[in-house]
């Protein structure tokens, strides 16, 4: 840090100012989460200069006795951690993990079935701004109208009919438990691949306060900088049977070499998570949710699905005459992080939207509970329904500001 300051004091206060940032906003950006500082370390260690193309005991690149042994290290981990056969750590982030499946098992041109953006799903299961809708055949599933839950009927007649090689189960703004198991049934009906996309849920499941797709599914992917807490990247876990392919693919398929400085930082992170602290930090992460929908509604805000079974709230402002982009600016300029999010069915542009998303990961592990859930919501609705009076944002500013300094973010050493 001394010598950024001095190399680079530029850079350094632009770090420093993002540092305050985040210890004086609220974040509720259902993706995000404060890593614990050994993570920072990890992630910011000497292995982030070590080239190291291949896999341990098969590099390209000589001096690779420690980031083999760490790569082994954090390959164990995971698979200790989720309980699965094989796992593959050196993705660099999500989307690169759901390319290297697609492009492992599939040919250009295969059919994948996934879950429509709009509804919840995720850019790389087939947007058609993704590139994956370039090299495959993309068809969507959706949530049913009147319940807002995945309708696997459809799921089922939409396989039937498509015939993919490959069903994507996962989301990343479905405030739903997903049926894997049912997944799992409708994929072997019609021989396809089961992918499981847990970017978002990864921490939950670690923890096992949700259930695991590992059992069903034949790939799963996730991120490690979410729920689980852990640095940037994204990791594939596998059967057996299928590692080999998943290796070539990422290595040289799709990634040059590993960024083993991430590749640290998730050895830590899977570490962390065999914890018993960290398991209730996920049940807190929940019970936070829960909260969050429960004093929304207090409020008269429409609660898709009316209610969460993870970590995120999807929240329909139409009723209160606001889109998602009007709230997110709003609640920035008081504090409040969250992002605008399209709701199903949405008649609003990804830019506009009519909903919010709302994700109780970052507030839990600042050591919130649901007394502060119930104070954040009553000072988001303040600032919504005060938009036009400065002196209320400013109010709740100062409210955002005093919470924030009860629940440090990296306490200073005493
Ligand atoms: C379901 C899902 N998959 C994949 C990703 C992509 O992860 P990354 O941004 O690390 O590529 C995300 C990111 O938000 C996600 O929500």
């Amino acid at each position: 840090m001394h010598d950024l300051s001095i190399q680079d004091p530029e850079v350094a206060d632009i770090i420093r100012q993002e540092e305050v940032r985040i210890e004086n906003t609220l974040d509720l950006v259902a993706a995000e989460n404060h890593a614990p500082g050994s993570i920072l370390e990890a992630q910011g260690s000497i292995f982030s200069a070590k080239a190291a193309e291949g896999y341990p005991g098969r590099r390209f690149h000589a001096g690779c006795r420690h980031a083999d042994k760490l790569e082994v290290l954090a390959i164990h981990r995971a698979k200790r951690l989720f309980g699965a056969e094989h796992a593959n750590v050196q993705p660099h982030s999500g989307v690169s993990a759901n390319l290297a499946v697609y492009f492992a098992m599939l040919e250009v041109g295969d059919r994948i079935l996934a879950m429509q953006l709009s509804h919840g799903g995720h850019l790389s299961h087939g947007d058609p701004s993704s590139i994956t809708s370039r090299c495959f055949h993309f068809r969507h599933y959706g949530v049913d109208p009147a319940t807002e839950r995945i309708d696997y009927d459809q799921v089922r007649d939409l396989a039937q009919s498509f015939k993919p090689r490959m069903i994507v189960a996962g989301a990343s703004s479905y405030p739903r438990l997903i049926n894997y198991e049912k997944m799992a049934a409708i994929a072997r009906e019609v021989s396809a691949f089961l992918l499981v996309d847990m970017a978002h849920i990864a921490g939950l499941v670690a923890a096992g306060v949700i259930p695991s797709p590992v059992a069903h599914a034949d790939f799963i992917t996730f991120t490690t900088y979410k729920t689980l807490r852990g640095g940037r990247g994204g990791v594939i876990l596998c059967r057996r049977n299928h590692a080999a392919k998943i290796s070539r693919t990422i290595f040289p398929g799709v990634q040059g070499t590993p960024s083993l400085n991430l590749v640290a930082a998730k050895a830590v992170c899977f570490h962390l998570a065999q914890a018993p602290e960290f398991s209730e930090l996920q049940q807190k992460t929940l019970e936070n949710a829960a909260a969050f929908a429960l004093e929304f509604e207090k409020r008269g805000y429409r609660i898709v699905t009316g209610g969460t079974d993870n970590h995120l709230v999807l929240v329909d402002l139409t009723s209160k005459g606001l889109t998602g982009d009007v709230a997110e600016k709003v609640l920035e300029s008081a504090g409040i992080i969250v992002n605008r999010n399209v709701i199903p069915g949405d008649t609003r542009r990804a830019d506009v939207t009519s909903g919010m998303r709302i994700g109780s990961p970052a507030i839990t592990s600042r050591g919130m509970g649901p007394g502060q859930v119930a104070r954040i919501v009553e000072l988001v609705d303040s600032a919504l329904v005060g938009r036009h009076q400065p002196s209320v944002l400013e109010q709740v500013s100062r409210e955002v500001i005093g919470l924030c300094r009860q629940f440090p973010v990296y306490p200073a050493p005493s």
